[in-house]
Order: C-alpha cells, then structure tokens, then sequence
C-alpha cells in the first residue's frame, strides 16, 4: 500500500494533468473569467467560487444537473453549499416563484408569505416559538448573538474551534485556524479568521474544543459570568459535516442552564437532516436556532428564532423594540414562496430517503477506500459526507487539518472534467434530484479516480 506521501505526489500528478484538460475543455469559461478578474476580486463575489485555474460559469440547472457556458453536464453533488435540497429549478418552487413574480418582487409591507413560512417552521421545530427572516444565515447568527448579549447584558460569546457560523466578525474567529497558531488542544486560542477584526472582537469570543466535554466545561466555569450564550451546529460542518456526540451537546446545554447562558443552536446546514432539523435528531432543545439554506427554496435566505421572551427583543408593537432589526428584504415574498414550496414537499419520509442514500454513499465510499488500499475517512451523516485522504480518525478541527488537501484538488479536477461538481474542499451532499443512476456515477467516478491514484 502507498503511503499518503505517494498518494500527494500522485494527486498532484495528477491535478496538473486534469488542469490542463479542464483548461483545453472550457473555453468559454476561461474567457469569462478574464473579464470577470477586472471588475471583481479574483473574478469572483464570493471566496468560495474560485478554484485554479478558473472557476466554470454555469449556464443553467436541471434537477441534479448543471450545465455550464462551454456546454458540459455536471451532476452537482455540491447543491450551492447544500442549499438546494430539491436540486435545480424544482417545479413546485419554479411555479411558486413566477406566480409571485407577476406580484410583485418586494413590498414595505407584509404579505403573509413571512407569517406561513414562520407557522411552517415553528411546527417543525418545537423550541421555536417565534422567528424573523434574514437574507443570509451569517445575519441570523449575528442577530442571535446580539439577542443573547442583550438578554445576559453579558458580552461573550462560546464558540467550537472549526466552527463556521458566517461571515460577520464575531463568528469569523478560529474556523480555520493555522495549527501552529492554535494553542492548546484542550484551551484553544481565538485566531482571527482574517486581518481586518480587531482585538475588542476577539476578547469578546472564547474557544471550545469540539466533541470534549470535559475541556469545554473547564472553558465554561472559568469565564461563565462573561458569557453570554454558546454557539454550536449539531455537526461539525466546515470540516465534513462530523456529527456532534449526543453527551456533548447535552453537556453544552447543561452547562448554559448552569451559568444562565442562551444556548444557540446553528442548523443553518444541518436543517436538511430531518423534519425537525438537527435538534430532532439528536434530541436538544436550543434557546434559539439560526436557519438558512433550504429554507429560502434556492433564494438568498436566513431565520433566527426560539423562546418568546427572547424573541420579545424585538418586537416594536408598543413601543421601540430593544433590539431593532431592519433589513430591506427580510421576509422576501420571492424567497418566502419559494421556502414554503420548497418545505411542503419536505416530508419525513423525503428526509429518510435522503438520509438512508447518504448511509449507503458513505458506506461505499469507505469500501472503495479498501479497496483500493487508499486511506480514507468518510464522515458525514444524513445527506452529507466527505472524504478525508488520511489514515487518522478525524473527529474534530484539528484532526481533519491532517488530511492531505492535494488529493482532494485531484479528485474535485478529476470530477469536472467526467461530468461531476463536487465541492474543492471534498464537502458532498445529496439532492431529492438524485437517482440511484446518478448516485452510482459519483461512486465509480470516485473508484476510477482511486485506481489511478493508487496505481
Ligand atoms: C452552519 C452555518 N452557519 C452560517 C452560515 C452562513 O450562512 P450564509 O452563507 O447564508 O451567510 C453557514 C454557511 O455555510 C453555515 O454553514
């Protein structure tokens, strides 16, 4: 068996030869990108669309599939960051969506679109009893956290270290931090996730170690009169969707009721795992919950709600509310029809369907590995997965760093150019879209690329 030292040399052999036939094969694309570098950043708008040497412009969706401005059909195993749950251009939401476009596209008024949505999803998840709409799941989780400030008149927040909760300064702290930079595993050090957040910011975060309760609960009592509320997903997301260990987040929950901190659960991702989301699966009940993604039905979306008396922040009905939330498009009718279309075909047993694929996936792919006597971990649970080109278990940040991430830019290459998208970071999630034939052409795509790789 080759060592992973090999394997990096190979995938980056790999990697440059794919390169150059992605190159040759997307013309268009390339010419696209070109114009784009002069007037956006790195030709993009949003960090995550670049990959060397150019991103592919998409033309348009169909279910599972894309199609790109060069012509080439890819099965879209990324879903935009595991948004799309229904895959593209679904027809319910299509047909929802164009009803309301002969509307009207935004009012400074309610529609009621807002209240059905919110009745939706407060039936679905028992700890909210109230909720408000936002345009991204980075201004839920901002405005969950100046909640819990404001009810604790506390000014810390709790954090896990690899935990990505969006991209406003409180959050952007540790999620990717520089091993050599982290500090003790079991007291990590908060890192700023870029220059630009100050150090007032900083003293305001403090770090957990994930899925150690024993580490976090020393964390906890020591700062408990600072901090305001604790911010957690029930699975790792950033670093392969690694399901949080029922003790720990139990333990996490006790520890807020404790020291009288809020405890805020982000299922901005992991709402696509059931019915009732995360919390349903592993059995917690949050103060308030962040949403986003699938719950917008493929539009710009994110929600945070929980307790009445928490949510009574906000309400301006007699008088100034605590906390104002403004926001021009909150509650968009376009993305409100398009949410509930989308969560009316969202039944448990869609859920289970999903959830049971994403078992066998993993299960396969974890065969593929033996197999081809590639180390590989599989983690991910529901419709999610990853791999990690490592022989190390990866339960936490730091154990995921260990991965090789050249084999990954190998795979994502190599993918692209045999009609898949997957993710360049190796994150995977699954569609409604998807069929058993789709599901079986990333698993042997995956097997061929293993057998070159191992050759
Ligand atoms: C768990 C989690 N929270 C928050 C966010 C931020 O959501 P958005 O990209 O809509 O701002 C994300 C996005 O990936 C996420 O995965």
């Amino acid at each position: 068996m080759a060592s992973l030292a090999e394997l990096e040399l190979r995938g980056q052999e790999i990697l440059g030869r794919e390169q150059k036939a992605y190159e040759a094969a997307n013309p268009k694309s390339r010419e696209a990108f070109q114009h784009s570098i002069r007037v956006l950043p790195g030709g993009v708008t949003r960090t995550l669309c670049f990959f060397p040497p150019f991103p592919c412009y998409a033309d348009y969706g169909e279910g599972c599939y894309f199609v790109d401005i060069d012509g080439n059909r890819r099965l879209d195993l990324f879903n935009n960051a595991t948004s799309l749950i229904l895959g593209h251009r679904p027809p319910a939401v299509t047909k929802a969506v164009r009803d309301q476009l002969a509307r009207g596209t935004a009012f400074q008024t309610n529609t009621g679109f807002e209240t059905r949505l919110a009745e939706m999803l407060v039936e679905r998840v028992p700890s909210v009893e109230q909720i408000r709409f936002t345009n991204s799941g980075s201004e839920g989780t901002l405005m969950a956290i100046r909640a819990a400030r404001a009810f604790t008149g506390r000014r810390k927040i709790a954090k896990i270290e690899g935990g990505y909760h969006g991209s406003h300064d409180s959050v952007e702290i540790s999620v990717r931090p520089p091993l050599d930079s982290a500090g003790p595993v079991e007291s990590p050090v908060v890192v700023p996730g870029s220059i630009g957040i100050t150090a007032g910011v900083l003293q305001d975060i403090v770090l957990l170690p994930y899925n150690n309760l024993e580490a976090a609960r020393a964390i906890l009592t020591r700062e408990a009169s600072q901090i305001a509320g604790i911010i957690v997903e029930p699975i790792l997301g950033s670093v392969g969707f690694i399901p949080v260990e029922r003790e720990f987040l139990a333990g996490l929950r006790a520890e807020a009721d404790r020291h009288g901190m809020i405890f805020i659960l982000d299922e901005v991702q992991s709402f696509r795992l059931s019915r009732g989301g995360g919390q349903a699966l592993f059995g917690i009940r949050p103060d308030l919950t962040t949403f986003g993604k699938i719950i917008g039905g493929g539009f710009p979306v994110g929600a945070f709600g929980g307790r009445r008396d928490i949510m009574a922040l906000f309400d301006a009905s007699s008088g100034e509310a605590k906390i104002p939330h403004a926001g021009t498009f909150n509650g968009n009718p376009i993305t409100m029809v398009a949410g509930i279309a989308t969560l009316e075909q969202l039944t448990e047993s869609v859920f289970g369907g999903l959830n049971t694929t994403g078992d066998r996936v993993r299960q396969r792919l974890r065969d593929l590995g033996a197999k081809y006597g590639v180390p590989m971990q599989i983690t991910g649970i529901g419709s999610m997965f990853k791999i990690h080109f490592t022989t190390l278990p990866v339960r936490d940040y730091r154990s995921g760093q260990q991965a090789s991430h050249v084999i990954h830019e190998a795979l994502f290459m190599f993918g692209l150019n045999r009609g898949l998208f997957l993710s360049e970071g190796g994150r995977c999630c699954l569609s409604t879209a998807m069929g058993d034939a789709e599901v079986e052409k990333y698993l042997v795509t995956v097997g061929e690329f293993l057998s070159v790789l191992a050759q």
